[in-house]
């Protein structure tokens, strides 16, 4: 696998390949890769036939207070583990090459409505962050297909629907969160957590569960559901940022009559923040 710092290498090495017919595939990630980014590189493969993997802590998409500086990197490790799954090339920039003209850009991509609820209501200006670096990932890369995992839920409606907007050629796929054996969804974030946080942690799982469980048997009180949930999360030590029923494409609060459904969750144990969904179709002849 060869590593490219620099923008204009990438691109020569990429025009290359583009111009044999070959299939690009971009998974973008900030590093500290765990087995759920190596099961995303081994969806995108499937697909594609070179497969370039972009690591990048990305500071635009960090709040003031957030985890920026501490946020693991890890470039060794991540070569070898990717170079061991077959990733064929390794984009890691710096944030010079990313952002040649300072870190406050007079050009940014928002994608209004979607990126205002939920996380972004906790974290503002995340969204707008994660969308402009992955602009320009795609202007740079210009693969023909990106993979995105589907525990960051909002993230990837985000990028689906800026893909949409402005005419990015790239098929956007999702990929299925992966989880420890007891439920926590895998993210570079769970190695914040002390041993006793971890062991609680799968309650985020589980309580997203039960409210699925009770919906399917039928309860339509989504707003009661959220603040049981909450209630359960909190008794268990979580402070909760948001536990919400939403319509699975607009991101809106979930009524009686939506058919597509997410649960999301965001809650904090001690200093971690962690996010999980679980998505149901009412509609779909198992959920009956
Ligand atoms: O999900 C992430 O790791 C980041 O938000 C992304 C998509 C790589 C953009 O920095």
């Amino acid at each position: 696998m060869d590593t490219f710092h620099e923008r204009a290498a990438l691109r020569a090495r990429l025009q290359e390949a583009r111009a044999r017919g070959r299939r690009i595939g971009l998974l973008p990630t900030m590093g500290n890769l765990h087995s759920g980014h190596i099961a995303l590189l081994e969806d995108l493969r499937r697909v594609c036939d070179i497969s370039i993997c972009s690591i990048f802590v990305n500071p635009t998409q960090f709040g003031a207070g957030e985890d920026f500086e501490r946020y693991p990197r890890t470039l060794p490790q991540d070569q070898e583990r990717l170079s061991a799954a077959g990733c064929d090339l390794l984009f890691a920039p710096s944030i010079v090459e990313m952002y040649p003209h300072g870190l406050t850009t007079l050009t940014t991509v928002t994608v209004q409505g979607l990126q205002d609820g939920l996380c972004g209501a906790h974290r503002p200006g995340h969204f707008q962050g994660v969308a402009s670096v992955v602009s320009k990932l795609f202007n740079i890369v210009q693969p023909d297909v990106a993979i995105f995992g589907e525990k960051d839920y909002q993230q990837l409606a985000v990028l689906r629907r800026m893909t949409l907007d402005l005419d990015f050629p790239v098929q956007i796929l999702a990929g299925a969160t992966r989880r420890d054996a007891d439920g926590l969804a895998l993210s570079s974030r769970n190695q914040y957590l002390r041993p006793d946080e971890r062991q609680r942690a799968p309650m985020l799982y589980r309580t997203l569960q039960q409210m699925r469980d009770a919906i399917l048997s039928g309860i339509d009180d989504y707003r009661m559901l959220e603040s049981s949930a909450t209630g359960l999360l909190e008794k268990s030590g979580f402070h909760t940022d948001y536990f919400s029923v939403v319509d699975a494409d607009s991101l809106q609060p979930a009524g009686a009559q939506t058919r597509r459904l997410t649960l999301l969750v965001a809650a904090r144990l001690g200093e971690t923040r962690l996010i999980d969904n679980i998505s149901l179709d009412l509609a779909a002849p198992t959920a009956t």
